[in-house]
């Protein structure tokens, strides 16, 4: 299947909750320190990450190419009596252009295995980060052994790499944190694996 909207809606109806619930803990983290204004969760998936920025202050939008995904997110926000905090949208973020800016963009295990342009996509959304404004990149930095990425085995990039990717203008950006730290996880079938994961966060400076 090449079309990317059906392949993540239909990865989606395989089960009826596919992500744990919980937010992205590197998120949580990061975004603990930052002051809550505006914030831009890209390839948001079931919403947990939206949710919890809107819990926590943010006024949030939050994009992704599924349908599926985005009504059971929209469903739980709603729930929880967040609906007015949460600007879901669709959109496929190889076609997007962001329109406005932001104080904070998240993306969060922002990979896919069909035809995805990583690299320009957090370019562009490096371009969504308003002065002042924080960038957080979240990811693997190679692929659990069960992934669907056709190419499983190709080491992605360290936090250091991904930076130097994003094109970021000397002088207007900081590093704040680069790491990449391993954990422990259970897969789809109960298959244990370490994993090591590449965290990104630079700061746009305020000029
Ligand atoms: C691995 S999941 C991560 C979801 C969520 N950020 C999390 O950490 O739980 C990747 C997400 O990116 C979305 N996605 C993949 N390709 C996309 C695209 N071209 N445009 C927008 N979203 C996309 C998928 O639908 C999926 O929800």
């Amino acid at each position: 299947m090449d079309n990317p909207e059906d392949f993540w809606d239909s990865f989606y109806r395989e089960r009826s909750q596919v992500w744990s619930g919980e937010p992205n803990k590197f998120l949580v983290r990061e975004a603990a320190s930052l002051a809550p204004r505006s914030a831009l969760d890209l390839g948001c998936g079931e919403g947990a990450d939206a949710i919890w920025l809107a819990q926590h202050g943010w006024s949030v939008t939050a994009i992704d190419i599924s349908a599926v995904a985005l009504g059971r997110a929209a469903a739980h926000a709603a729930a929880l009596g967040l609906a007015g905090r949460i600007d879901w949208q669709q959109h496929d973020l190889a076609a997007w252009t962001p329109t406005a800016a932001y104080d904070l963009v998240s993306a969060q295990f922002l990979h896919s295995p069909v035809d995805f342009p990583r690299e320009e996509v957090l370019r562009t959304a490096a371009g969504a980060v308003a002065p002042g404004g924080t960038l957080l990149v979240v990811g693997h930095e190679a692929f659990p052994p069960w992934s669907r990425h056709p190419a499983p085995e190709v080491p992605l990039p360290r936090p250091a790499e991904v930076a130097d990717q994003l094109g970021l203008a000397a002088g207007h950006w900081q590093v704040e944190t680069a790491e990449s730290p391993a954990r422990e996880v259970t897969g789809p079938d109960g298959q244990s694996a370490v994993l090591t994961d590449s965290v990104l966060r630079v700061r746009r400076l305020d000029h």
